[in-house]
């Protein structure tokens, strides 16, 4: 959340410092590519991966979820938007590595414009649910971008633990140890009531002199 939060605020800075004159068009370009790749991938990968780790622990992520994606968007278009400038739109296709980035990015874009509530109310859950299945494109494209660059990183790691959470068998075993924390849990809480019930009541007792 931090990484996701400074990174977008670095890049801002940067255009800022760049716009006033403080550093070089081209010194803000390197920087801005430099803080959309790692951190972007970083940023989506803990997006992707926070569904498992709502199926383990049994708590919504969702305002997690919706908070990452909008910062991975603002990294990968900031991130796109330098490549361009820098490169020219022509050479986004002009390799398999860079047309991979581009995908996940062209993908990447219609999850962001809908990603407000008004916008599932508008399109209707299912509507909206089957589109951001897109994600899953997305994170197959991102993991390629960089396997073909040759540069596995942590985000990637997260983005492979994401899918290996998504396998069936192991969804079904991750919300199976939730359910079973939810049951130990109200077996201490059941346990520790029923102690309490049982307990003499010192205060009544003793105006009844029993002590
Ligand atoms: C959609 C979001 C994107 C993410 C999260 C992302 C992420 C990354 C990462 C993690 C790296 C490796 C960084 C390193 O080696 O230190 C990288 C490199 C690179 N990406 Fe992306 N990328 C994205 C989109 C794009 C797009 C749209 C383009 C351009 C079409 C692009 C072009 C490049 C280039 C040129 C490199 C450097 C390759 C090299 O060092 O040989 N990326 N990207």
């Amino acid at each position: 959340m931090t990484l996701a939060t400074i990174a977008p605020l670095l890049i801002s800075g940067a255009i800022g410092a760049a716009l006033l004159g403080v550093i070089s068009t081209e010194a803000m370009i390197e920087f801005v590519l430099a803080a959309g790749e790692n951190p972007g991938m970083i940023t989506f990968g803990a997006m992707f991966v926070a569904s498992p780790i709502q199926w383990l622990t049994g708590r919504s992520q969702v305002r997690v979820r919706k908070y990452l994606g909008i910062m991975f968007f603002l990294l990968a278009l900031s991130n796109a938007a330098m490549f361009v400038l820098e490169t020219g739109v022509g050479a986004m296709l002009s390799a398999p590595f860079l047309i991979a980035g581009t995908i996940a990015f062209a993908l990447a874009t219609p999850l962001f414009l809908t990603s407000s509530r008004r916008s599932q109310r508008a399109m209707g859950m299912k509507r909206w649910r089957s589109l951001h299945k897109l994600t899953y494109a997305v994170a197959a494209a991102l993991l390629l971008h960089v396997i073909l660059i040759g540069d596995i990183g942590p985000g990637a790691v997260l983005i492979t633990l994401g899918f290996i959470g998504r396998i069936p068998a192991v969804r079904r075993w991750l919300t199976s140890r939730a359910a079973q924390r939810r049951d130990n849990v109200r077996h201490i809480r059941w346990r520790t009531a029923t102690a309490v019930s049982q307990a003499p009541n010192v205060r009544s007792d003793r105006r009844l002199n029993v002590y």
